[in-house]
């Protein structure tokens, strides 16, 4: 028997693990929610509050923390707000293809201090590139190619000495390119651990500095092609002994060639082309690595062809197409066997001479008087040039399978869903690829692929062709998925990562190269749930004690408390992302969404005399709407920012809640890393100020009665008709309104929880609430039931009888009224605790009876407490026993009582509340 104690204790051990151990730090979970709250088509695996105890899609961690955000190709919806500095362990941040998601880069992203690579290419981003990115000191790669960046570049980039890769290339940035200077301000000279500077296709003016390279840089590819880049190309280049790839095409670059290139031993591709260089040709004998060289579309006025044009060993080809070149091609001692192509139409040549071996590369003279005769069209040096020539990825030894609508049949002719992209080469090393090419670079994908264990199947190439305009060559990549016929998010999104972050190492002939993915629309299909984890965990408790069928019953008996938890967690934006038309800003009863701009306004900036209220929240403003109406706006503070999804409950909450006695919610603002809410304006303070006289206004007992009454009927709506029901969690004299009539209004469901489980009537929470107020029982069992506002109510009744703070002088008022009170004497013998100023004036009529209440409110099982609906009553009747109607809406004795808007009232939002960190009167209780 003991011996079934203790295996008893063990597996609730166990079961307790699973259900509380949440394997994420919590302040990450919020930092996500808070980044990503906004975003639609988040992975719908993304349920309950714990990213790295269930395996969410895209999310990795190391020790609780999260690490890696890895969202590619999703069709994410969202902007990147602040609220990324509240994942300051990230160390991979990439959300490339993903051209939903706008906006710009914010500042903040310089608190990601151990970020090593970020990679946001071909999103829709735009405005400038943040100088903090200068702050990203672990930073090897950085990819923010194919937005629409603007501005310039900062020269704190020049702080990022580790950086290997970066590529702003294909945005619209601007300026000139930033160099250090001796007062210390950085600039890209400084990074000596480069080896990319990916920068064309851009509008970046201005000299190229010499200052910009020099011997002890490392750079393999400088990339500023398609710029408007002016003046000399400066020599300095000459010192980059590592350079491999140098592209200056399509620019403004003018005079002389420098002939420092000439140093450059490892250069296998140059392009000078559309600039306005003259003068002769560069002579680069002794490039033997140089394998393509455009040099078309300039002023170049050599009278003969240099020799190297043809004799370079690796020479593929030499495109020196509308220049002025003159005189002869002689081709006579010999040529490179590599060749493919040499191009010099629209030039000056006369004369050719082939030499007795045989040409297998096509030469052009188009365009040059040699080709000028009319006989002389037919020749095959006076034709143009071919063009790229078709390729398609051949069928593996099988054969092709007609697929259903949609599904693609793969080279080993399984039909599927293929992920599809753009594969680009930034400087191939061919004037196009043979069919053996195309197989290495086929073989290298799946091997990069394979590798990192990803569910692909095969890959196939098709449509090459070379942008005219850039000079990229191009191909469609297709990737099959294995298994089943099409990707989940992680295997898109892990596919994609492999090639946006340069995992995939291409053939030297394709680097650099970079890719663009669509977005995939095939997702689905994947096992219904995360219930797999889970269920494995689970599975292996139940083997522990798997001859006791009982330690089944109780582990079904846990995985169902898990699933119910997490129901109650469920992604209380999920509504909106599923409603297409919803967007960015949720739908909401009545709520309006608020930009910061507007708030901005309202509030005159923000200003000091607009501030009502502040306290551990953050501050709170009156502002005004345009049409007159006055609203209280609560900012939250940065560092008591919620996550998103406990700012949307609030929302959701208020807006879906109306009654007279719960203060309704206007709207709400969440931009710009910023949490708002709009409520409407209850100018006349807490009851707790109006008890401890700090708002001016006195209360006799028909008021307290009347404002106890209206609280109540908020409360009782909450409980019973709000649909599902919801629990306050913090109701606290400081948490209850009065209006202009002196009416009660309840507020703050910051801290409020849906009730959906109604089967059993609790849900299994974290305490939160105010101390005082707590009730025992649930901060005992942590199952939260309407029982505990009862409680907490009952507290606040007792706090209507006495003017007395829940724990005073450390009494706690419950007990204390529980000390005195003698049901047989006058006035239950109350006289030494209640509130002088009630007794003095009239007698308080039913005060006795009202006590009773808030004594069975505050009964310590919660089974003993009434219901609110039944307090309602109580109180009711307390009112009739005092000569009055309860149905007067007014808690004020005086029907046209009214407090003056500015009137030195103290508000609600004042110090202590408002907040859900409130110090009143002690300390809020969170365990854990
Ligand atoms: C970059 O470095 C300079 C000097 O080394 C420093 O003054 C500046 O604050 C740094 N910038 C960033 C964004 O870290
Ligand atoms: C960047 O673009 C935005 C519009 O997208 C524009 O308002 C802004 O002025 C631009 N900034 C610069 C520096 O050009
Ligand atoms: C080359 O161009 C520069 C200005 O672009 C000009 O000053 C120079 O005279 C030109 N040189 C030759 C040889 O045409
Ligand atoms: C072509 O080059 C060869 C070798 O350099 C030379 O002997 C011959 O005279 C040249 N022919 C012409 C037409 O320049
Ligand atoms: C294809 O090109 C490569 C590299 O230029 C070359 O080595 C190979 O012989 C070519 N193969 C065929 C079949 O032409
Ligand atoms: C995604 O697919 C991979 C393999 O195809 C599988 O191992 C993984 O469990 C799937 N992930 C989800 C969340 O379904």
């Amino acid at each position: 028997m003991e011996h079934h104690n203790k295996l008893f204790l063990l597996l609730m051990l166990l079961i307790q693990v699973l259900l509380v151990a949440a394997q994420t730090n919590s302040q990450d979970y919020n930092g996500l929610a808070a980044l990503t709250g906004f975003w639609t088509n988040r992975p719908p695996n993304w349920v309950g509050t714990d990213p790295c105890g269930s395996n969410w899609e895209g999310i990795r961690c190391s020790n609780s923390r999260i690490t890696e955000l890895k969202l590619l190709s999703m069709n994410l919806e969202g902007q990147l707000s602040s609220a990324i500095q509240q994942l300051p362990e990230l160390d991979t941040l990439d959300l490339s293809y993903n051209t939903g998601l706008t906006g710009t880069i914010p500042q903040e992203i310089g608190s990601l201090k151990k970020l090593k690579s970020l990679a946001l290419v071909g999103c829709g981003l735009s405005g400038p590139i943040p100088d903090s990115i200068g702050a990203l000191k672990q930073l090897t790669f950085l990819a923010l190619n194919m937005n629409r960046f603007n501005g310039t570049i900062p020269g704190s980039i020049g702080n990022l000495t580790n950086i290997n890769w970066l590529d702003v290339a294909d945005n619209q940035l601007e300026g000139q390119l930033p160099v250090s200077d001796n007062k210390g301000t950085p600039g890209l000279d400084l990074l000596l651990q480069a080896q990319h500077f990916h920068m064309g296709n851009n509008k970046f003016s201005g000299q190229l500095p010499e200052k910009l390279f020099n011997s002890k840089m490392l750079l393999k590819h400088v990339l500023l092609d398609n710029n408007q880049l002016q003046g000399s190309i400066p020599s300095s280049l000459g010192q980059v002994s590592t350079l491999e790839v140098l592209r200056l095409d399509t620019n403004g670059f003018s005079g002389a060639v420098p002939s420092t290139l000439k140093n450059l031993g490892q250069l296998s591709e140059l392009y000078l082309s559309h600039n306005k260089l003259n003068g002769s040709l560069p002579d680069l004998t002794g490039l033997n690595s140089l394998s393509y060289v455009d040099m078309s579309n300039n002023s170049f006025n050599d009278s003969d062809i240099p020799l190297w044009v043809s004799s370079l060993q690796s020479l593929t080809t030499v495109l020196l197409g509308d220049n002025q070149l003159s005189g002869t091609l002689n081709l006579t001692s010999g040529y490179s066997n590599s060749l493919q192509l040499i191009d010099l139409q629209d030039n000056q040549i006369t004369d050719y001479k082939p030499g007795s071996k045989k040409i297998n590369f096509q030469v052009v003279l188009a365009g040059n008087p040699i080709c000028h005769e009319s006989e002389a069209q037919k020749l095959s040096y006076c034709q143009l040039p071919l063009q790229t020539p078709a390729y398609t990825t051949p069928l593996n030894n099988c054969s092709a399978q007609s697929c259903s609508s949609g599904q693609v049949s793969s080279p080993n002719c399984k039909c599927a869903y293929p992920y599809t992209g753009t594969l680009y080469s930034r400087a191939l090393s061919f004037t196009t690829l043979n069919d053996t090419d195309y197989k290495e670079l086929e073989q290298s994908l799946l091997k990069s692929f394979e590798s990192q264990k990803l569910p692909v199947d095969s890959v196939s190439l098709s449509n090459p062709s070379r942008n005219a305009s850039n000079n990229n060559f191009q191909l469609t990549l297709d990737v099959f998925p294995s298994q089943t016929d099409r990707f989940n998010r992680t295997g898109v999104s892990s596919v994609a990562f492999v090639l946006s972050n340069q995992i995939f190492k291409a053939p030297e002939f394709f680097s650099p190269y970079f890719f663009n993915g669509l977005n995939y629309q095939y997702y689905g299909g994947e096992p219904k749930s995360k219930s797999k984890h889970t269920g494995a965990i689970i599975g292996a408790v139940v083997a522990v004690v798997v001859f006791l069928g009982l330690a089944f019953v109780i582990g079904m008996y846990a995985l169902r408390q898990k699933r119910r938890a997490e129901r109650s967690e469920l992604n209380p934006f999920a509504n909106w992302e599923q409603n297409p038309n919803s967007g960015a800003a949720p739908q909401l009863k009545g709520a309006r969404w608020f930009s910061f701009e507007d708030l901005r306004k309202y509030t005159n900036n923000f200003s000091e005399s607009n501030t009502i209220g502040s306290g551990g929240y953050g501050k709170v403003y009156q502002g005004v709407l345009p049409a007159g109406e006055v609203v209280a706006i609560k900012r939250a503070a940065q560092e008591s920012m919620q996550g998103a999804v406990e700012f949307k409950t609030e929302i959701e909450l208020l807006s879906r809640v109306h009654h007279k006695n719960l203060v309704s919610l206007v709207g709400f603002c969440f931009e710009k890393g910023e949490q708002m809410l709009v409520y409407e304006y209850v100018p006349n303070g807490t009851i707790m100020d109006s008890l401890t006289g700090k708002s001016g206004i006195s209360m006799d007992w028909i008021r307290r009665l009347k404002v106890a009454l209206g609280a109540a009927r908020g409360l009782a709506y909450l409980h019973e008709l709000a649909n599902p029901p919801i629990i306050h969690r913090d109701i606290k004299s400081s948490n209850i309104l009065l209006d202009s009539h002196l009416n009660a209004k309840v507020a703050d469901f910051g801290l409020s929880k849906l009730l959906v489980d109604s089967e059993r009537g609790h849900v299994t929470t974290q305490v939160k609430g105010t101390m005082g107020y707590l009730d025992p029982e649930y901060y005992m069992s942590q199952q939260l039931t309407e029982k505990s506002d009862v409680y907490s109510f009952g507290v606040v009744m007792l706090e209507l009888v006495t003017a007395k703070r829940p724990i005073e002088q450390g009494k706690y008022i419950v007990r204390e009224v529980m000390r005195v009170m003698d049901t047989s004497k006058d006035l239950y013998n109350l006289h030494s605790i209640v509130d002088p100023t009630i007794v003095s004036s009239t007698s308080p009529k039913g005060l006795e009876k009202f006590v009773e209440v808030a004594m069975r409110c505050v009964k310590e099982y919660a089974s003993e407490r009434p219901s609110m609906a039944e307090v309602v009553k109580e109180i009711e009747n307390i009112i009739q026993l005092a000569g009055l109607n309860p149905s007067v809406e007014s808690a004020s004795t005086t029907e046209s009582y009214e407090v003056p808007l500015g009137q030195n009232v103290k508000h609600l939002y004042d110090n202590e509340d408002f907040s859900h960190s409130g110090n009143f009167p002690t300390a809020k209780i969170e365990p854990q």
